[in-house]
């Protein structure tokens, strides 16, 4: 499966890109990345470092956008993931350099090169692919499969109570992004605060020893501290991993299909995913918004425990270089 990772690491796209390197299913056509978790420039610069730790610099990385469509950047979720966007661990640069094409020009390209073969898969917010759409609207013909972390369908958000971080970092192209009709799923909040990783099992991953490793489960050690403190938890939600967990295996997770529309005005609920979960049809007169948007296909419950045994499986058989 050809895929292209846009990223904003962050500590769980950390984690997720090892899930992703660690499988021979996945055919890695590059990474693209976001201004989210931190600035840009240090979202590429963790790309490219995780990169160089797994041993796979023959990925190519492209930069995208530094900020949203209609607002400044907010600046980097410190206490989430770290100044560094790696738990602090302010690891060594990579030598290695970003190519010179910008995100949106190179997932145009990437899909452009093989019609109906490339999965897009987003874990930050969805700018880069909303600047992809309208640098080519064509790709939304010739992409195999669409799939984003984010959002929050039939539950609370997590930056407020009613958003989710991803969705409303960049409201405007998360709306132009679900407004398009392209095959799209939503790995959102229902299902990522449905599989929990503890604390545990990351200590077991991290005993492992590889290079990679050593930053995605040392970079953890902040996540875990700030779960704790804010959540109560000895252990963490598994976010952007979870749409690797389901492409490899659909079957653990429950779907529905909705029109979805993303609240973008200056109000409580802006950033909100809103699902059309009913035909309001015999209201005459009325208006409705959705008409006209295609359905996406909604993961709105998973089995979180075989989700987790999924990714601790997966890590377990993995081998990365040990040393860098
Ligand atoms: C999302 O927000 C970011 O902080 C995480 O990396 C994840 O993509 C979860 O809401
Ligand atoms: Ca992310």
């Amino acid at each position: 499966m050809k895929i292209i990772i846009d990223t904003d690491p962050g500590i769980d796209d950390g984690l997720a890109i090892m899930l992703a390197l660690a499988c021979p299913e996945f055919d890695i056509l590059g990474l693209t990345t976001i201004f989210g978790n931190v600035p840009v420039e240090l979202a590429t610069e963790n790309a490219l470092r995780l990169l160089d730790l797994a041993g796979r610099s023959d990925i190519p990385v492209s930069q995208g956008a530094a900020k949203s469509w209609e607002t400044p950047y907010g600046g980097a979720k410190s206490a989430v993931h770290g100044e560094d966007g790696q738990g602090n661990l302010f690891s060594p640069t990579s030598a290695q350099k970003p190519l010179e094409t910008t995100a949106a020009e190179f997932i145009v390209s990437q899909i452009s090169k093989f019609p109906n073969e490339v999965t897009l898969i987003a874990l930050g917010p969805l700018t880069n692919l909303a600047d992809a759409l309208k640098h080519d609207p064509e790709i939304q013909h010739k992409v195999k499969e669409v799939l984003f972390m984010g959002g929050n369908a039939f539950c609370a958000g997590n930056t407020n109570p009613v958003a989710e971080a991803n969705i409303l970092a960049d409201p405007e192209a998360a709306d132009f992004v679900l407004g398009h009709h392209w095959p799209m799923t939503m790995v959102g909040l229902d299902v990522t605060q449905k599989t929990y990783i503890p604390s545990k099992l990351i200590a077991e991953l991290a005993a492992i020893p590889s290079a990679i490793g050593n930053q995605v489960f040392g970079a953890y050690r902040h996540y875990l501290k700030f779960y704790k403190e804010v959540n109560q938890m000895d252990g963490t939600w598994i976010h952007d991993s979870s749409v690797f967990t389901y492409l490899l295996n659909k079957e653990l997770y429950r779907t529905s299909e909705y029109p979805i529309l993303v609240e973008t005005a200056d109000c409580i609920s802006r950033g909100k995913t809103w699902p059309s979960i009913k035909d309001y049809s015999f209201i005459a007169g009325q208006e409705n918004p959705w008409l006209g948007r295609p359905k996406v296909n909604i993961c709105d419950d998973v089995n979180g425990k075989k989700a987790v045994s999924l990714l601790k499986n997966r890590l377990m058989n993995a081998t990365f270089p040990i040393e860098k």
